[in-house]
């Protein structure tokens, strides 16, 4: 079958199984790699992108289920006010140990400020708690939501 998915504010048409799964659409058919396969069974977070804003879990959604709904990815997270805040921050407390599973994080991090100006740490977790990091960054990525809802984004990395 054949799909028109808007993707980043641009529409991509596919030919291909209405059952594959969004996550293989970006990645395999139009080429977006920044999105990560980590189980496959909506349990880690990697695959996390937006659809019409809302994370979800791109490894489980069939392609057929998108509809016209934009789908933002990491690659264009920074051309929204709070993703870019999300992104900034995210740099400054150097959140990032291997890397796997943070555009993911950033992708739910960037939708639960768009809904949530001011979390709580009750929200943060809440919001969070299907993203799994293993290499713990979880402090670093609290903080990073923080001074991305202050918006007082300040260098806090150890010096090398
Ligand atoms: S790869 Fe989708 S939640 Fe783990
Ligand atoms: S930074 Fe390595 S898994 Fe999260």
């Amino acid at each position: 079958m054949s799909f028109t998915l808007k993707v980043n504010g641009h529409p991509h048409t596919v030919a291909i199984a209405g059952d594959t799964p969004l996550l293989w659409v970006l990645r395999d058919v139009i080429g977006m790699t920044g999105t990560k396969f980590g189980c496959g069974i909506a349990q880690c977070g990697a695959c996390t992108v937006h659809l019409d804003g809302d994370p979800v879990r791109s490894c489980v959604l069939p392609v057929s289920a998108v509809g016209g709904r934009q789908v933002t990815t990491i690659e264009a997270i920074d051309q929204t006010p709070t993703g870019k805040r999300i992104q900034d921050a995210w740099l400054a407390v150097d959140v990032v140990q291997c890397g796997y599973c943070q555009s993911g994080q950033i992708m739910s991090a960037s939708a639960l400020l768009a809904r949530n100006p001011a979390p709580t740490d009750d929200d943060i977790d809440a919001a969070m708690s299907g993203n799994i990091c293993r290499c713990a960054t979880y402090v670093r990525i609290r903080a990073a939501i923080k001074q991305a809802a202050s918006g007082k984004i300040e260098v806090t990395r150890p010096s090398p």
